[in-house]
């Protein structure tokens, strides 16, 4: 018995740990992290293949600000090389986040149907996180504003949102923040942005560049399909992205996550091939659905929630798709208890989950 306790915030800290399939052999369908349904770009994997073969490079630490990495994330999306902080995944920029701006006792506003990682890392930062609900499973601006107390220090919201996969329109982040207090800091997620066929969209590098409270998170997890490498990063006001920088761990991107990020920025091919399937299949499964009248909620991202009639057909729904090698997300952490979430995969994918789906439901209702 130890007498070492973790500090009192966190005493009652449940884990925040993922159903992802622990399954990832290449029998089995994944379709329950949200993950590129390509795998990495041909570059990218043949940068890893060339990076491993370069022995004196492994015993050597990585650069502490990696510049080449930078740059090309800055030229791909077009934006200031000394604004970008890079992250371990963007979950441990989001902690970092955390970590640098809360002190115990702030409040951290989250969304009803939102990332947990959200709440997860506001308390392990010792704040207290404050839930705002959705509307009709959107973000709802007006509610995180009524949720707003003397005592906010930051907001997260996911743009397109996760799980629901639902988004909101530029003019209305814009007008939201103008709103909201300059000592609050706003933390827009765009992990799903480039997935986003709207021309209302703005992925909000660009809030970042006129206002001062607003921070962009980015991953490499979902169309560059690098998510076993984690990497992310936050694009920043100039002097959060400073302190960012100073509060980070000192070597906390690994040097074959940046070599084969690099490679995966330089592949505009296989970005555009990547978003292009998607949109494909989310269309197609979408058409399927309203086709067998099975009820889900449209999404623009590269995941999309399914509806059951009642919560046991939904968890009936998961174990059967889990028989055969289908695994897909049981939404019960988000009170969703009759949803799934469903990540887009290949076509084989799509076809053999639709079919799956159908027998199940030909079976059961
Ligand atoms: C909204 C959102 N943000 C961040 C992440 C995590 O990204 P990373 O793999 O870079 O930590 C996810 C992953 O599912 C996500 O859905």
């Amino acid at each position: 018995m130890t007498n070492i306790l973790p500090k009192k915030s966190l005493r009652d800290l449940k884990p925040y740990r993922p159903a992802v399939a622990e399954n990832k052999n290449e029998d089995v369908i994944r379709l329950s992290v949200n993950e590129g349904a390509l795998g990495p770009s041909p570059k990218a994997q043949k940068a890893i293949q060339e990076w491993s073969k370069q022995k004196h490079l492994f015993h050597r630490y990585p650069d502490q600000i990696d510049h080449n990495l930078i740059y090309e994330i800055s030229r791909l999306y077009a934006l200031s090389e000394d604004n970008i902080v890079l992250g371990n995944g963007s979950d441990d920029l989001i902690q970092l986040i955390c970590n640098t701006f809360l002190d115990p006792g702030d409040e951290g506003i989250y969304t009803e149907y939102g990332f947990l990682v959200f709440p997860q890392a506001i308390k392990i930062a010792g704040g207290i996180p404050v839930k705002a609900k959705d509307a009709n499973f959107t973000v709802s601006l007006e509610n995180i504003q009524k949720s707003i107390t003397n005592r906010t220090k930051i907001i997260f919201l996911a743009n397109p949102n996760n799980p629901t996969g639902t988004m909101l329109g530029s003019l209305s982040i814009e007008s939201f923040i103008k709103r909201v207090r300059s000592d609050i800091l706003i933390i827009l997620d765009s992990a799903y942005a480039e997935y986003v066929d709207n021309d209302n969209y703005s992925d909000g590098a660009k809030f970042v560049e006129v206002f001062r409270n607003v921070i962009m998170l980015r991953t490499f997890s979902k169309l560059h399909a690098l998510a076993s490498l984690r990497l992310g990063w936050a694009y920043c006001p100039i002097e959060i992205a400073n302190i960012l920088k100073s509060v980070r761990a000192p070597f906390s991107v690994n040097s074959l996550a940046s070599y084969a990020g690099i490679a995966a920025l330089k592949d505009r091919e296989f970005q555009k091939l990547s978003i292009s399937h998607n949109a494909k299949y989310r269309a197609w499964i979408f058409n399927k659905l309203k086709q067998y009248q099975i009820d889900f909620i449209p999404s623009e991202a590269n995941f999309f929630l399914l509806n059951f009639k009642s919560e046991e057909q939904a968890s009936g729904a998961l174990e059967y798709l889990e028989k055969n090698k289908i695994y897909v997300r049981g939404m019960q952490p988000y009170n969703l208890k009759t949803y799934l979430r469903v990540s887009i995969g290949t076509e084989i994918e799509m076809q053999k989950f639709l079919d799956c789906l159908l027998s199940f439901l030909g079976n059961k209702s």
